[in-house]
């Protein structure tokens, strides 16, 4: 062991190969630093806590705060990424009283935002005296590609590919076997040409079946073997001149565009049926809805926030679930502009009186594999899910997606949507100015009957301390 330093106050303990690094190329360097992922984690939170604050050893406590006591659980998170110094909390909240074809789900939404549970909760509580929450996968397709460039006779690449369209099958059989069992797989390899949009491209654009598993890891590895495959049967086959063989692959990836992995989420009900404490004129109310969707269905600027309502609970359930949100958001948003156009991911109609109102969105989730099995919290949420399939989380997903957007659209035409949003938000503002129980319970009290804003409840709070 070697003692070196960092900076003239610090101190870390390393070994000779990171010393040398450090000697070698950037022992000067401010801001950067080689060889950081091979530090200790202590080292790490050292390194971070003298680089970045002014009072390095509050920054270390905070930072070891948010540690587990059980070390066996920390090690399990600190393993699912990379460099890791601490964990980050975001809330897990239940939103109850969703009834979803006939049968009440709690589902469990993790989000940083205030009222987003609430609203869906209040949403699923209406519509479960209205029926409930209709919910259908129409399809569960999944997609990766090879993507490659060959410059040669199109119609021999073609001739070639319908010869040796077996041999990616037959070379798979070892990766899909367990697939198979459980009845997915491969179900389709396609050769597309795309040299119309850029020279001399084309792909192996499959199709792939993944049952309740989102399938990334199958996928790609089945896509790597069709590369190879590619490469490899070029080279023997007869009709290629020389340099029509050197096949070349840029990559292979699966795509996180399901335009055929798509659950439908509707609630419909007679238009009379709509009016509760707060809606008297339930036909206005629908008309109103229907205005704003069709708004957001033709006006993209207003399409893009109605669309981030419906991610606000698609999301939350998505990250409790243990699944990859980032995949999930990129579908949906060129799923809604499929058409050309970035449009309203939900529609809604009047026909003969009943009122419809419903969502189609892309989702590729899964339900084992990943964190499904390994992190305590997503094991749980599963469980208060009922265990779901893969399809049965799609509509549970969706089910939400719809709820939050319905709660939004209806503050939106009637209250604004402020009103709810300030009356869920304004415990973070009690927390903010770090307001004692006695003084939560003046604040509470005054504003149960007056408009919330950010500044009238930062003014009440200064008038109470003065
Ligand atoms: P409210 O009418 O004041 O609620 O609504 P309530 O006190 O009458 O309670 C009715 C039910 O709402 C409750 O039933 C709960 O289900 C739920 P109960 O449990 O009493 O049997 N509820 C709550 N659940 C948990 N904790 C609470 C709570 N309060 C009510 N504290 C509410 C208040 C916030 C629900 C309503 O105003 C609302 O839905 N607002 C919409 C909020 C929203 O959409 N938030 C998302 C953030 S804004 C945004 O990012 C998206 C947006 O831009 C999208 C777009 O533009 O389309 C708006």
């Amino acid at each position: 062991m070697l003692y070196f330093y960092l900076k003239p106050n610090i101190t870390i303990k390393s070994k000779t190969y990171l010393y040398k690094k450090y000697s070698q190329n950037h022992f000067n360097m401010k801001n950067a630093i080689a060889g950081f992922s091979k530090l200790s984690k202590e080292e790490k939170i050292n390194w971070i806590a003298n680089e970045y604050f002014s009072n390095p050893n509050e920054a270390i406590s905070t930072i070891k705060q948010y540690w587990n006591s059980d070390e066996n659980l920390q090690k399990l998170h600190d393993e699912f990424i990379e460099n890791t110094i601490t964990n980050f909390y975001l809330p897990m909240g239940i939103a109850p009283n969703f009834l979803v074809n006939g049968k009440y789900h709690s589902i469990p939404m993790v989000i940083e935002e205030s009222s987003v549970v609430a609203a869906a909760s209040k949403s699923a509580k209406y519509w479960s005296t209205r029926g409930g929450f209709k919910a259908t996968v129409l399809n569960s397709e999944k997609i990766g590609q090879v993507h490659f460039i060959y410059k040669g006779d199109s119609e021999k690449l073609e001739k070639f590919f319908s010869q040796i369209k077996n041999k990616f099958f037959i070379a798979t059989e070892s990766i899909t076997k367990n697939m198979q069992k459980r009845g997915g797989g491969i179900l389709d390899i396609e050769l597309r040409n795309k040299t119309n949009e850029l020279e001399n491209y084309y792909q192996l654009h499959a199709t792939f079946e993944t049952k309740d598993s989102m399938g990334a890891n199958f996928i790609n590895s089945c896509l790597e073997q069709f590369a190879k495959t590619l490469k490899e049967e070029s080279l023997l086959f007869d009709d290629f001149l020389e340099e029509e063989k050197n096949i070349e692959v840029i990559m292979s990836i699966l795509s996180n565009y399901v335009p055929n992995c798509v659950v439908r989420a509707e609630v419909s009900c007679k238009v009379e049926e709509l009016s509760d404490k707060n809606i008297s004129n339930p036909k206005e109310f629908a008309e109103k809805i229907i205005q704003a969707i069709r708004i957001a269905e033709v006006e993209p600027f207003r399409a893009v926030t109605h669309n981030k309502g419906i991610m606000n609970g698609v999301d939350a359930v998505v990250l409790a679930t243990g699944n990859d949100f980032r995949a999930v958001e990129a579908g949906v948003h060129v799923y809604a502009s499929r058409n050309g156009k970035y449009t309203s991911l939900s529609h809604a109609k009047i026909e003969n009186d009943i009122f419809t109102y419903w969502l189609e969105i892309p989702l590729a989730l899964g339900t084992v594999g990943g964190l499904t099995s390994l992190h305590p919290m997503v094991k749980m949420a599963l469980e208060i899910l009922g265990k779901p399939s893969a399809h049965d989380l799609m509509k549970l997903v969706a089910v939400t997606g719809l709820a939050q957007n319905f709660a939004a659209l209806r503050s939106l035409t009637t209250t604004g949507i402020q009103e709810g949003h300030m009356k869920m938000h304004i415990n973070n503002i009690l927390n903010q100015f770090k307001t004692t129980d006695e003084e939560r319970k003046l604040i509470k009290k005054h504003f149960e009957n007056n408009a919330i804003s950010h500044s009238v409840v930062v003014e009440f709070i200064e008038n109470l301390r003065k």
